[in-house]
């Protein structure tokens, strides 16, 4: 009853902001992805019968409290699945700095859904995998693909062919709203060479988490509803994007939608603010740069740290902008990896 898993965590193209439904963890509308090759989450999972309490140990800590209550949380949604009532010890490392923005919620639970469910004997497919992993962190459903990907808000049709790709075999299909909102891969790694270089601005864990910073949106902020409206056609812009490799246009869509999630944000009571003075000189470089002919744009989630992408041509000239702006701490490369899979 163990297996071991890894996941990359991904970077949205078109943000996620807001929650539908918070027991089942539905997005309020839908959001495209890369997934990061060059970051890694490996997660093993045992269900022993000697435990009295899960356990959970994240690089080389052992947590109690909230940590541990969300993993328990998650794996009752597997226990419940396979018939188990055993407990489990969760031992998980990323290979990049934890709970600073960089999406370590996206790639932890990717693995600990696809290693949970092995080691409890589920055997699930690709879609039921991204189900399962959103209901731990919405962004994770979208790291069990690799390349480019799209995770719906589950409001589209059940039955509709052209939304919901073809079941993989053994595969249920979907059921009911929560079902629904599963990701897909809408291009492989291979498809499109883009570079996403990461730059670290502040190493401190976040102090406004993404679910919370999304229920103050929600709550508060004048702009939420427009903010939600205006995602399906940023979905279908971006989409189109990278099915043609346009990169200007894609840089267009991703840049809007970045700064649309963080006005909605920046307007809730009271505002929340994710960006030091490290992040906007890094945005105002990257425009800049782009106004003069490089092929460059950013991107940034909950965080402070700056995600610049380029096309592989532009890799070193991207790094050389980069690495001058005063504040920057880290440059981590990445590049188009592959879904979460069993080790
Ligand atoms: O998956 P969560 O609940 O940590 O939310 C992710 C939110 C953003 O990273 C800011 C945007 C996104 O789509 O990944």
């Amino acid at each position: 009853m163990k297996a071991t898993a890894v996941a990359h965590p991904n970077i949205a193209l078109v943000k996620y902001w807001g929650k539908r439904d918070l027991e089942f963890n539905l997005p309020a509308a839908p959001s495209l992805s890369l997934t990061l090759g060059g970051l890694l989450t490996r997660t093993s999972v045992e269900f022993r019968g000697d435990l009295d309490a899960d356990i959970l140990n994240l690089d080389g800590q052992v947590f109690t409290g909230a940590k541990l209550r969300r993993i328990s949380t998650f794996l009752d949604i597997i226990r419940a699945l396979a018939g188990l009532t055993t407990h489990a010890e969760v031992v998980s490392s990323n290979d990049f700095p934890t709970g600073a923005g960089l999406a370590s919620s996206a790639s932890g639970f990717a693995a600990l859904a696809l290693a949970a469910s092995s080691a409890a004997g589920l055997k699930l497919g690709a879609r039921e995998l991204s189900v399962l992993a959103r209901r731990g962190s919405g962004s994770a459903g979208r790291s069990i693909f690799g390349g480019f990907v799209e995770i719906f808000d589950g409001t589209q049709p059940l039955d509709s062919s052209e939304s919901a790709p073809e079941s993989a075999p053994g595969e249920r299909p979907p059921r009911a709203a929560s079902d629904a909102a599963f990701a897909r891969q809408i291009a492989p790694p291979a498809h499109w060479d883009l570079r996403c270089l990461i730059a670290v601005t502040s190493s401190a864990e976040k102090t406004i988490g993404s679910t919370e910073g999304m229920q103050r949106t929600q709550e508060s902020s004048p702009f939420y509803a427009d903010w939600v409206a205006s995602v399906p056609a940023d979905i279908e812009r971006a989409r189109s994007a990278v099915l043609t490799r346009d990169f200007h246009a894609l840089a267009k869509t991703a840049e809007a939608s970045c700064l649309r999630m963080h006005a909605s944000a920046m307007a809730a009571l009271p505002g929340i603010i994710y960006w030091n003075p490290t992040t906007v000189a890094l945005i105002e470089t990257v425009r800049e740069a782009r106004a003069q002919g490089m092929p460059v744009f950013f991107t940034i989630d909950a965080g402070p740290q700056v995600k610049v992408f380029c096309p592989a041509a532009a890799l070193e000239e991207c790094r050389d902008l980069l690495s001058r702006v005063s504040g920057v701490q880290q440059l981590l490369e990445t590049y188009p990896g592959e879904g979460a899979r069993l080790v």
